[in-house]
């Protein structure tokens, strides 16, 4: 299987992991193709990404894209945080193995369910803005591999 330069850059290196005392979002989904699972940790001020963090239990392509696509959101709004995808997140690293491309899912889906918590703790419903999400518990029951391109 080869990997791209920038794929090994942030396997090896990843960019903002860990933890996250003071995140206002956060958002964990597990991947209903291999089990792996994805904790996304934001702290939004003024409706800005302004830190971000993640922790997963997923594979080298998980981490890789994880720390993309950490990087792509950081300083952005919730909005344009939004329109992120996990096929621009693949672009940002020159692509994925096919058989890989549903552990860039996790990440896209991860910071949706962070979003959806930003909202939610306002008192604001998110399906209208980041659409339904599948929780943790219920991944693996759920098709919702329509994002997969494999
Ligand atoms: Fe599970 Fe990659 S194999 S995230």
């Amino acid at each position: 299987m080869e990997y791209s330069k920038k794929v090994m850059d942030h396997f090896a290196h990843p960019r903002n992991v860990g933890e996250l005392p003071d995140a206002n979002a956060v958002g964990m989904v597990g991947n209903q193709k291999c089990g792996d699972i994805m904790k996304m940790m934001l702290k939004i001020e003024n409706d800005v990404i302004v830190d971000v963090k993640f922790q997963t239990f997923g594979c080298g392509a998980a981490v890789a894209t994880s720390s993309m696509a950490t990087e792509m959101v950081k300083g952005k709004t919730v909005q344009e945080a939004l329109t992120l995808t996990n096929k621009a997140v693949m672009e940002a690293l020159d692509g994925l193995p096919p058989v890989k491309v549903h552990c860039s899912v996790l990440a896209e889906e991860a910071i949706r369910a962070a979003l959806a918590d930003y909202y939610q703790r306002q008192g604001i419903d998110p399906t209208p803005y980041v659409g339904v999400i599948p929780a943790c518990d219920d991944a693996h029951e759920h098709d919702h591999g329509a994002r997969e391109e494999e």
